[in-house]
């Protein structure tokens, strides 16, 4: 590939008063590929994307889109990017179509240019049969259709997504995930955020994991996953207040420490040799008076990556999901 990255952002800082929201982040995204941004609550995922889609400047560093600078190309930048933000920011006193066809005119378009891909977008997000109704009745998955349909309005060559699934029902988020595979083959490059392993695993090309404002790591899905190294072997108890029992009972066995899982009630041991570890693991459970519900090998998940890559006793500083401070008007979104 010789094009050169249509997204790059290089030693980017951003502070919040003592909060360092961004401490030096490096980012590259190849033309037509999906790039999956993951990270916990106030890891600074919206703080990036608030950066490359110029609503937001950084104190230091500086960020491209196809070679324009977000600081001081910022009206070239957001005539190429949609933005698809973390809350939907949609009029909910205006129906969808209108909402629509205001953007494409903040956009510049004409007014038959504008009614013309309204109609468009709201059909390819299935919500032409609610398109003449008030936004205040829709659904809340409607709600985020709407807003991405806004995204899409200018016809962006990069597109911007913060956690646009977060808050759907499966069936939906499944929907969106087809829309967003037609995207990228249709050519669009994508930059969207998720707290989803799966959705990350499932639409990414490389994904990149950011703890506390820093980039920890990057890679395809699989290059991640084999950092874990080889397979995974999972005993899920039966009993809650048995997992410290059973990470003692596991220490040694593996190619690494076992991992205690207490949502999913289960411990998970990196393992390289799988068959004589599955048995000397069954050994010593048996030997134990430990009850457990299932025993089994698999091939790791993003889910084991996330768990061994950020420190599990220290916590990222939790953002408020409510809170405004993230939230986009329709007019930050286009051209001001
Ligand atoms: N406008 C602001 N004023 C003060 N602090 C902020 C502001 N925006 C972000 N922060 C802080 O910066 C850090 C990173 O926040 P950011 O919103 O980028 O995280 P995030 O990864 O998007 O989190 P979430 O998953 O909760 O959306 C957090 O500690 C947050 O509280
Ligand atoms: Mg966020």
């Amino acid at each position: 590939m010789s094009d050169p990255p249509i997204i790059t952002a290089e030693a980017l800082v951003k502070s919040f008063g003592s909060t360092v929201a961004l401490a030096g982040v490096d980012l590259e995204v190849e033309r037509g590929t999906v790039l999956g941004l993951l990270g916990r609550n106030g890891a600074g995922k919206t703080t990036l994307v608030r950066i490359l889609s110029t609503l937001l400047a950084p104190d230091v560093g500086h960020a491209r889109i196809a070679g324009a600078d977000v600081v001081r190309d910022a009206q070239t930048v957001r005539s190429r990017i949609g933005l698809a933000g973390q809350f939907a920011a949609v009029d909910e006193t205006l129906t969808g179509r209108e909402n629509l066809e205001l953007v494409g005119r903040l956009y510049g378009l004409g007014r038959r240019e504008a009614r013309a891909r309204a109609g468009e977008v709201l059909d390819r997000l299935t919500l032409a049969t609610a398109a003449d109704r008030l936004v205040l009745t829709y659904s809340g998955g409607m709600r985020r259709r709407l807003d991405l349909g806004a995204s899409l309005i200018g016809r962006p060559l990069v597109l911007i997504m913060d956690e646009p699934t977060t808050g759907l029902d499966p069936g939906t988020r499944i929907e969106l995930w087809k829309f967003i595979d037609e995207l990228v083959r249709e050519g669009t490059t994508l930059l969207l955020t998720t707290q989803y392993l799966e959705e990350a695993d499932r639409l990414a090309d490389r994904i990149a994991v950011i703890e506390r404002g820093r980039m920890i790591a990057t890679g395809s899905p699989s290059e991640l996953k084999q950092r874990v190294g080889g397979d995974v072997l999972e005993v899920r108890s039966a009993n809650f207040g048995d997992l410290d029992r059973l990470v003692t009972l596991l220490s040694g066995l593996g190619s690494g420490p076992p991992v205690a899982d207490v949502r999913g009630q289960r411990v998970t041991l990196p393992v390289s040799d799988r068959v004589s570890t599955l048995f000397a693991a069954a050994r010593r459970i048996e030997e134990s008076s430990i009850e457990i519900d299932d025993l089994s090998l698999r091939r790791p998940s993003l889910d084991d990556v996330f768990l061994a890559l950020t420190s599990p006793g220290r916590p990222a500083e939790s953002g408020t999901p409510t809170s405004p401070r993230n939230g986009h008007s329709a007019y930050e979104r286009v051209v001001a």
